[in-house]
């Protein structure tokens, strides 16, 4: 079933907000569905850099967009049938998919695909544009945050863990540029949605945050 009559919990944010997590935390606590909306957007630079589609071709990236063979089976990710959940956290392919972002056509052709995961009992969506532009009548809109010393900090504990390399000052410097384009383009900019509660889990940790979120989802009193 879709429509407005499924409740749409939107949490949007900077990169390393801790949202993925949060927003998963959420969505097994209320055993709703979730989306985790950059994943598609780095699928898309995943499949162009293997496909060697030039990252400002909008036509062409928004027709592998709309064709790409996506399958989510729990936390795990596949392109093609192939298993990709790490490989799209590669800082490159993060690079990549903010790239790409900026591009009219191609958050257009992301549209349905995204909006096909709302679904009973509800969605729990993460991203950057879920509250503005994608679940505009989200029951409960979230902005979460965190300063882009402690966002560095978690990405940085998050690459070594999975394996990959990383530097904390080339990180930083990173995410601020990344934070900027994301902020700073004109298809969808991150800003924090009019009437969304702002968050800051700079000092909270994991379970504090899920619960600020709960806390708010409670308070909307739906579906009274
Ligand atoms: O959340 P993330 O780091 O996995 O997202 C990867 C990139 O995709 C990010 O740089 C911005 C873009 N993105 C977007 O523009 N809109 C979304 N709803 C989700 C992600």
């Amino acid at each position: 079933m879709t429509g407005p009559a499924v409740p749409v919990i939107a949490i949007d944010g900077p990169t390393a907000s801790g949202k993925g997590t949060v927003a998963q935390r959420v969505a097994d606590t209320l055993g709703w569905r979730y989306l985790d909306s950059g994943a598609l957007y780095r699928l898309t630079a995943l499949a162009a850099l293997r496909e060697a589609v030039p990252l400002d071709d909008e036509s062409a990236l928004a027709r592998l967009a709309a064709s790409l063979p996506i399958t989510f089976a729990g936390s795990r990710i596949f392109l093609s049938g192939q298993e990709v959940t790490d490989e799209i956290r590669a800082e490159m392919v993060g690079e990549a998919a903010s790239r790409i972002a900026a591009l009219g056509a191609l958050r257009a052709a992301l549209l349905d695909r995204q909006r096909d995961f709302r679904q009973m009992p509800g969605l729990v969506a993460d991203g950057r544009d879920m509250a503005s532009v994608v679940f505009p009548d989200a029951a409960l809109k979230v902005f979460l945050t965190a300063s882009a010393k402690a966002r560095a900090e978690r990405r940085y504990k998050q690459l070594i863990e999975k394996g990959f390399s990383a530097n904390l000052e080339s990180l930083l410097r990173d995410l601020r540029a990344r934070d900027a384009r994301d902020a700073g383009r004109s298809h969808a900019p991150l800003v924090a949605a009019e009437g969304a509660a702002i968050i800051d889990s700079t000092s909270l940790s994991v379970q504090q945050t899920v619960q600020a979120v709960l806390d708010r989802w409670l308070a909307t009193g739906y579906p009274a």
